[in-house]
């Protein structure tokens, strides 16, 4: 797929394997009572955002899914992403916890499953469950989370279809140019978690004085540095104001500003290494004893 092809509309992108997945999505980590859910998933909706991420680890499948279902939208309208978790790894084990998931969403489809950590222990034989479940029409994409180049090397070796998006953590302090251009070069969507570094990068005072210049807020500025990168973002808020202006973004940086900014990566992560994940095989930290 040419470069342009994933830009061609402004609130979609066109994966790989035909199907389009939104721009800008929202995330639900830490959205954690219904109570919650209910009113972000709302005020998300009212405001343009049909993509909702989750994944088994949250353990707020099940709040989404009362959620989607009690404020009657579409199942047509929206796309939902969830994530195969390191517990369930492997085929058989992927192919049932997928069935648990599409039970919790109270769906019969997912739009998009990843594998949420590439893990050494059944790191192809999850992938071939997610390339069944796409055979079976459970799940429309498949892709996966936080794989590095070599991850991705590797699983191209016994692939029979590629993911067609990496969701990684991406933000001004973890900038990830040359895995976002090797995805680029094979066709792979990538999409930012921690797409505002859980906020860390929203105190950086050359941030503060670019956004004031475009009169737009830090979070605002952030977010369209990545999507001008064709970078597709998560950003999750539980606060109204937060989550209506994270997905206006109708305002352009000039390349110096977005080379500026490109530059400020300190290879500062939020989350785990995923080198480390895939050796572990979980993402609990090295212990010191
Ligand atoms: N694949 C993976 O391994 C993985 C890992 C982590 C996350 N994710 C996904 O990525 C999503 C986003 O990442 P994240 O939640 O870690 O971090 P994030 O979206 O970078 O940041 C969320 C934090 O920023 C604050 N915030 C949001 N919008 C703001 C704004 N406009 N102004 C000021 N502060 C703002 C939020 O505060 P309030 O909520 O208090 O407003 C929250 O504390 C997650 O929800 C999840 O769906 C995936």
């Amino acid at each position: 797929m040419e470069d342009e092809d994933m830009t061609t509309k402004l609130d979609t992108v066109k994966l790989a394997d035909g199907n389009e997945m939104p721009t800008v999505g929202f995330g639900t980590y830490l959205i954690d009572t219904q109570e919650l859910m209910d009113s972000t998933i709302k005020t998300a909706y009212e405001t343009g955002y049909r993509l909702f991420d989750t994944a088994q680890l949250y353990r707020n499948e099940d709040l989404l899914g009362d959620t989607l279902a009690k404020q009657s939208i579409p199942r047509d309208q929206i796309f939902i992403t969830s994530k195969v978790a390191e517990i369930s790894q492997g085929f058989d084990n992927a192919i049932a916890s997928i069935d648990d998931s599409l039970k919790r969403l109270k769906t019969s489809y997912l739009d998009l499953v990843m594998v949420h950590w590439p893990v050494h222990d059944h790191f192809f034989e999850t992938w071939k469950a997610l390339e069944q479940l796409k055979k079976d029409g459970k799940v429309k994409s498949i892709g996966v989370a936080n794989f590095e180049l070599s991850h991705l090397e590797l699983l191209k070796t016994q692939a029979e279809e590629m993911p067609v998006v990496n969701q990684i953590e991406c933000h001004p302090y973890l900038s990830q140019k040359p895995l976002i251009e090797f995805d680029k070069e094979n066709d792979i969507v990538t999409q930012a978690w921690s797409p505002l570094g859980r906020g860390v990068v929203l105190d950086d005072p050359m941030l503060k004085k670019m956004a004031a210049h475009h009169n737009v807020s830090v979070a605002q500025l952030v977010l369209r540095w990545h999507t001008t990168n064709g970078v597709t973002i998560i950003p999750k808020s539980k606060t109204p104001e937060r989550i209506q202006e994270n997905i206006q973004l109708d305002f352009d940086l000039t390349e110096d500003e977005i080379d500026m900014i490109n530059i400020m990566n300190r290879n500062q992560r939020t989350g785990r290494e995923p080198e480390l994940v895939y050796e572990l095989g979980k993402q609990y930290k090295l212990r010191k004893d």
